[in-house]
C-alpha cells in the first residue's frame, strides 16, 4: 500500500491545502494529514480543533485521515511506515526551502521521498497567514479556506457585543 504523510501546521488548513490533499489521494493508496504540533508556537487553533477542522473538510476523500506529530517528521514517516512525504509548492520561491527540508528529510531517512505538488494557479496567493489576517480584519475568507474553517475563523476573531 503506497501511503503518504502530508504534513503542516495547517493554522488553519486552506483550500490550496485541500487541493494537495485531493490530488495527493488520486496518486496514493492512503494519504496522511499530519499536524505538527510546536511547543514553541502558539497557534490560532488547538491542535484538537486542526483536527476536527481538517477531518470535516477533508470528509468526502475516502483514503484520507488526520493526525497530529511533535518532533521530527521523519520519525513520524517511519513510526506510520509512509516512504512518501507530500508538499505542496504554491510558486517557484517555496522550491528553495522545500528542497532543503525535503534533502534533510531525505539524509535523515533515506527511504522517506519528498514528493512536491503544485497547487493550483489561481489558489497561489492564499496562505495560512493571509487568511488569518483577512479574517482579523473582518475581511470574507469564504474563497480560500473550506466552509467549516472560515466559521470557525469568523468564531475565533467575533467581537464580543
Ligand atoms: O507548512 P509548514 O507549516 O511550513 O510545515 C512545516 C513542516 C511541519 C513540514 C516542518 O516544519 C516539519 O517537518 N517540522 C518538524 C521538524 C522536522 O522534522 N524538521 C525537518 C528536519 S530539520
Amino acid at each position: 500500500m503506497k501511503l503518504a504523510v502530508y504534513p503542516g501546521s495547517f493554522d488553519p488548513f486552506t483550500n490550496g491545502h485541500l487541493e494537495v490533499v485531493e490530488t495527493a489521494a488520486k496518486l496514493f493508496d492512503k494519504v496522511v494529514v499530519a499536524i505538527l504540533v510546536n511547543p514553541d508556537k502558539r497557534p490560532l487553533f488547538s491542535t484538537d480543533e486542526r483536527l476536527s477542522l481538517i477531518a470535516a473538510a477533508t470528509h468526502h476523500i475516502q483514503n484520507v485521515t488526520v493526525d497530529h506529530f511533535e518532533g521530527l517528521l521523519v520519525d513520524y514517516v517511519r513510526k506510520v511506515g509512509a516512504r512518501v512525504i507530500v508538499r505542496g509548492l504554491r510558486e517557484p520561491a517555496d522550491y528553495e526551502n522545500e528542497v532543503k527540508l525535503a534533502h534533510m528529510n531525505r539524509s535523515l531517512e533515506p527511504s522517506a521521498i519528498t514528493v512536491f505538488l503544485p497547487t493550483h494557479p489561481g489558489l497561489s496567493y492564499v496562505s495560512s497567514s493571509l487568511v488569518k489576517q483577512v479574517a482579523s480584519y473582518g475581511g470574507n475568507v469564504e474563497p480560500y479556506v473550506p466552509t467549516v474553517i472560515a466559521k470557525a475563523l469568523r468564531q475565533k476573531y467575533q467581537k464580543p457585543e
